[in-house]
């Protein structure tokens, strides 16, 4: 059997978004913001950050991506399998993603995004594992820093299980 080893219960979760909300509150407050989620890891992230913002004006969008074996080769093959559907340009972007590990994924989805002319782009992430990377990248915004492991719960899967459960755990196969 699998076991699930406590990270962070939802109570110290909603505080650390609750941190995190506030600092991009204040950093966009007079901003023409678009929020763009990367499914589906950030989904329930996304929702719970978002209805702590408090922006002049902002809009949601998602984009969903997929990777391949990157983690053991450095080709970090990935498609887009959604792409956002709002027109980006002159505006202030915030990416909202699960976990930034290698690092991979999130140049990937910037190099895609700023061929697009937005004003700006950074990154809000739940999960920075930084002992990872691998590409030359990072999240202005972080809520944790995880050590080593593998995350489940709060959006995160293992083999698609898992994303429901309210809190963030170590899984040990
Ligand atoms: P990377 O930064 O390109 O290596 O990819 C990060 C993506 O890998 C995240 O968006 C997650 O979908 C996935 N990922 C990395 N570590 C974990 C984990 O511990 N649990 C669940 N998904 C993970
Ligand atoms: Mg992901």
């Amino acid at each position: 059997m699998p076991e699930l080893l406590p990270v962070l219960d939802r109570d110290a979760i909603a505080r650390k978004v609750d941190d995190v909300a506030r600092q991009i509150s204040s950093d966009y407050r007079n901003a023409d913001l678009v929020v763009i989620g990367v499914l589906k890891g950030a989904f329930i992230f996304m929702a719970d950050l978002t209805r702590r913002l408090d922006v002049n004006r902002m809009a949601i969008d998602f984009v969903q991506l997929a990777s391949y074996g990157h983690k053991s080769d450095s080709s970090g093959k990935i498609d887009l399998l959604k792409d956002i559907e709002i027109d980006i340009r002159g505006k202030d972007v915030l990416i909202v993603e699960d976990i930034l590990d290698t690092g991979l994924t999130l140049k990937y989805l910037k190099q895609h995004l700023l061929r697009r002319h937005p004003l700006s782009v950074k990154t809000c992430v739940l999960i920075d594992k930084k002992e990872r990377r691998r590409a030359d990248v990072n999240a202005e915004y972080v809520c944790h820093i995880a050590a080593e492991g593998f995350l489940v719960g709060y959006g995160l899967d293992y083999a698609e299980s898992y994303r429901n459960l309210p809190g963030i755990f170590n899984l040990k196969l």
